[in-house]
C-alpha cells in the first residue's frame, strides 16, 4: 500500500499536498474531501485512497479501479476565480498530469475534451470536477483524478477504449513518484490559476487536444450534435460549428468521426 510518509517524503510543494489523507478503503475520495470541503479544511489537502468502493465519474458513472495498482486522489482547493471560470480547473489538472506522465513515461499525453487523457489514443485517466458554491461564489473545488497505472487487465467492455501507463510503455511505475510529480506541477501552476489567470493552461491544453479542426459528434442527454471541433471558449466550453451555426457546448461525451 502506498504510504503517506512515503507520498510526503520528498514532496517539495508549497501548498499542494502539505496535508495528505492516505486510505487504504473509502468509498470515494471526491465524498472524502467535500466533507473535509465543507468542515473548513485549507486549501491544498490530498485525499488518496488504494480502492474506492462507490468511486464517482461523469454523469453520475462508475470508476472502476483495481485495487494498489492505480492512482485515485482528491485535491481541495479555494482559488479566487470567478464563476464562470470554475469549469477550467478541470484543464489545470489535466496538463499537470500531462507534465507529469510525459517526463515520468516519455510518452505523447493527449487531452480529450472535456476531461480525459489519453495514451495512444485510449483513456488512461480520467478527472472529476466538483465545485461548490455559496452565494454565487466558488467556496471550493475537489478535483478529483483517476489514473489507470499499472493495472494490466480490463473489463471486456472497456478493453478498446481504456488503458493504462503500464500497457502502454510496457514498465510498471512507482505510484508515489508519479503523484509527487503531478502535485508540483499543480502547485507551480496554482500560482497563477489561484488568482484566475488561466489563459497559459488553455493554451497549453489545447496543443496537446487533437480534435481541433474535425468533424465531432457529442452525445448529450440522448441527442446528439454534429459539427466541427472549433477552439475552446474562453470558459472551458468547447466551440462547435454546426449547420445551424456555432455553438458552445458545455457537457457531452465527444466521438472523433471518421
Ligand atoms: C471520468 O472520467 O468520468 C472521471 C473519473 C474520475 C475518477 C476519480 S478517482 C479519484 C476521484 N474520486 C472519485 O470518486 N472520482 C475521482
Amino acid at each position: 500500500m502506498l504510504a503517506k510518509e512515503e507520498i510526503e517524503r520528498g514532496l517539495n510543494t508549497r501548498l499542494i499536498g502539505r496535508k495528505t489523507f492516505v486510505f487504504e478503503t473509502i468509498d470515494s475520495t471526491n465524498a472524502c474531501t467535500k466533507t473535509l470541503g465543507d468542515a473548513g479544511m485549507e486549501e491544498g489537502a490530498v485525499v488518496l485512497a488504494e480502492f474506492q468502493t462507490t468511486g464517482r465519474g461523469r454523469h453520475g458513472r462508475s470508476w472502476l479501479a483495481q485495487p494498489g495498482q492505480n492512482l485515485l486522489f482528491s485535491v481541495l482547493l479555494r482559488p479566487a476565480i470567478p464563476k464562470d471560470l470554475s469549469g477550467l480547473l478541470t484543464l489545470y489538472a489535466s496538463v499537470a498530469v500531462a507534465r507529469a506522465v510525459e517526463s515520468m513515461t516519455g510518452c505523447a499525453i493527449e487531452c480529450k475534451w472535456p476531461n480525459d487523457l489519453l495514451l495512444n489514443g485510449k483513456k488512461f485517466c480520467g478527472i472529476l470536477l466538483e465545485n461548490v458554491f455559496q452565494q454565487g461564489e466558488l467556496s471550493y473545488s475537489v478535483i478529483g483524478v483517476g489514473i489507470n497505472v499499472n493495472q494490466m487487465e480490463f473489463p471486456s467492455e472497456l478493453e478498446l477504449r481504456a488503458t493504462s501507463l503500464a500497457r502502454e510503455c510496457r514498465s510498471t511505475y512507482d505510484r508515489a513518484h508519479l503523484l509527487q510529480l503531478i502535485l508540483h506541477e499543480m502547485d507551480s501552476l496554482y500560482d497563477d490559476v489561484r488568482r484566475g489567470k488561466l489563459e497559459s493552461v488553455s493554451k497549453e491544453w489545447s496543443a496537446r487536444c487533437t480534435m481541433f479542426g474535425q468533424e465531432v459528434s457529442v452525445e448529450q442527454h440522448h441527442t446528439i450534435i454534429s459539427g466541427v471541433a472549433v477552439k475552446l471558449h474562453y470558459d472551458g466550453g468547447l466551440v462547435l460549428d454546426t449547420p445551424s451555426g456555432t455553438t458552445t457546448i458545455y457537457a457531452g461525451d465527444v466521438t472523433i468521426v471518421g
